[in-house]
């Protein structure tokens, strides 16, 4: 039936396509990003692959600013002392402060790209200089831009992979933005996952940052590997354009910021935090989340396409609408009310799972294991107590259509040695899994992709102590049809890792290892 949907949803997209050109979709969809700007703005970000980007004035601007760091160190206008801002292993008062697992990832990176294009445009001496984004989601436009694989330009970075350096597309699962631009909802849940963050105290990577956004880190690994070296890559910024443009384009097809005032206003624990800056005269500048957002008085650009693909045309609110229309369909006509019978043996199997908690664990195995680069199989042994509440959960993931509980796959404390430069690829019972099939969609999970945005401190919300990096993965539907299929059996799950890297080089650069792997039940 997945597949199915699949195929219908690709071919209403491509009929609609022509359709919502011919009817103007385009049109509304710009109305929209150009109503978010004050009236002043003139500022349009381009693609680097367009003609318009302003390529010689960014180089230009690369050496302006490197040249200052070299001359001192502390110039908040130079290239090392704005990369630092990001991250950094050197102490100082305004540096770590990047945003991941946050629900400020994408105001702050915002935020950030603003004053650092005011430095551009400073540094360059072009005052009509908008940083281009490299709109990776589009499968033309998958390559590192060639302007930046020059190895004799400002713009080359040695520390990248190979394949990343000779222009091999970066591809796979892991790059397919349909999951986040679907999502309903800024804000994730317990049992939802949202466009952009969590609440805080909570902390967990929504859908545009993992596994999109921090795959082309590890993908091109060297200094975008790893949040404290990111920002010296002179890509770093053009990626996290694109990023901010898919928030725009996502905010464009309907969808709504958190109205929440602690997000808009940057409040933690009732103190105000503001984000702290430096802009293109040097002085200290103080903003918040409020001043990004549509009318807020700092937005002063907006984007020359935000549906340049096929992805992206569920930014058009009548598309979206039939698509989900025929999702519901497909689903079998949408919710039927349950029979008082169908609700009693729901709670009953509710009990079993849960009795008075909120979430269970089924299992767990706790021995480090090390990922190289030929596949690993974990075998996750389900004991005798828990196989009851196991079947009881896959039932009910399709009976209790009201509260669905969630499965999740969790691979827990995942350390690395240094950037990796791979991804890896996770199977649910498919142990003869390898780096050179497609990832299918009865028995891929996800990927862990391993960004680390733990272990350094000082961050606004303050970062995990825990040294590595949990995933979890929702296998509810993927338990449910291996099971129909009778591939699945209560007592175990095997969980296969594959190496994945860009241009056929699989062996990672580093020493990838996973601390513990477990099953558990949310509702
Ligand atoms: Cu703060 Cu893409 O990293």
């Amino acid at each position: 039936m997945k597949k199915g949907m699949t195929r219908r949803l690709f071919l209403s997209s491509g009929a609609a396509a022509g359709g919502a050109v011919a009817l103007g979709g385009r049109g509304l969809v710009k109305a929209a990003a150009s109503a978010a700007a004050p009236a002043q703005a003139g500022f349009i970000r381009f693609s680097v692959f367009d003609p318009r980007a302003r390529l010689d004035s960014y180089r230009r601007a690369v050496e302006v600013m490197q040249e200052r760091s070299r001359v001192n160190p502390n110039d908040p206008r130079g290239w090392t002392f704005q990369a630092s801002i990001h991250g950094t292993t050197a102490q100082g008062e305004f540096f770590n402060k990047c945003e991941h697992a946050s629900w400020w990832f994408l105001p702050w990176h915002r935020a950030y790209l603003y004053f650092f294009e005011r430095i551009v445009r400073e540094a360059s001496g072009d005052r009509d200089f908008t940083l281009p984004y490299w709109d990776w989601n589009d499968s033309n436009h998958n390559s590192l831009p060639s302007a930046f694989r020059e190895t004799n330009s400002r713009l080359f970075d040695s520390t990248r992979t190979e394949g990343v350096n000779n222009g091999e597309p970066l591809v796979g699962p892991e790059l397919n933005i349909s999951r986040a631009m679907a999502a309903p909802a800024f804000l994730g849940s317990a049992t939802s996952r949202g466009f952009g963050g969590v609440p805080l105290p909570a902390r967990r990577k929504e859908l545009i940052e993992r596994p999109s956004h921090d795959t082309i880190h590890v993908l091109i690994s060297g200094n975008m590997g790893h949040p404290l070296t990111a920002g010296l890559d002179p890509i770093f910024w053009l990626h996290h354009a694109n990023v901010d443009r898919l928030w725009d384009a996502w905010l464009a097809s309907g969808r709504a910021n958190p109205a929440d005032a602690n997000w808009r206003n940057n409040v933690v624990n009732r103190v105000r935090r503001p984000f702290v800056f430096f802009n293109e005269r040097g002085q200290q500048v103080e903003v918040t989340t409020a001043d990004f957002l549509p009318g807020g008085n700092r937005l002063d650009y907006s984007y020359d396409d935000l549906e340049g693909n096929s992805p992206l045309l569920l930014t058009n609110r009548d598309l979206r609408g039939a698509l989900e229309r025929g999702q519901r369909d497909a689903a079998g006509g949408g919710a039927v009310a349950l029979t008082a019978q169908k609700r009693k043996t729901i709670q009953e199997k509710q009990r079993t799972v849960f009795g008075d908690a909120r979430r269970v664990e089924l299992t767990a195995a706790g021995n480090r294991v090390v990922l190289g680069a030929t596949p690993v199989t974990v075998r996750a042994v389900i004991p005798e107590n828990s196989r009851v509440r196991f079947r009881a959960a896959l039932e009910l993931g399709h009976e209790d259509v009201e509260t669905p509980p969630v499965i999740n796959l969790n691979v827990e404390d995942v350390r690395s040695t240094g950037a990796p430069g791979v991804v890896y690829r996770v199977y649910l019972n498919q142990p003869d899994a390898n780096a050179s099939v497609d990832p299918d969609e009865a028995n891929y999970v996800g990927s862990v992709v391993l960004f680390q945005s733990s272990g350094h401190g000082g961050g606004h919300g303050g970062h995990d102590a825990q040294p590595g990096e949990n995933f979890s993965f929702d296998i509810t539907n993927i338990g449910q049809a291996l099971r129909e299929r009778r591939r699945l059996d209560e007592s175990k799950l095997d969980v296969t890792f594959v190496s994945k890297g860009v241009g056929g080089r699989n062996v990672p650069r580093s020493e990838v290892s996973v601390g513990r792997i477990s099953v558990t039940v949310e509702r």
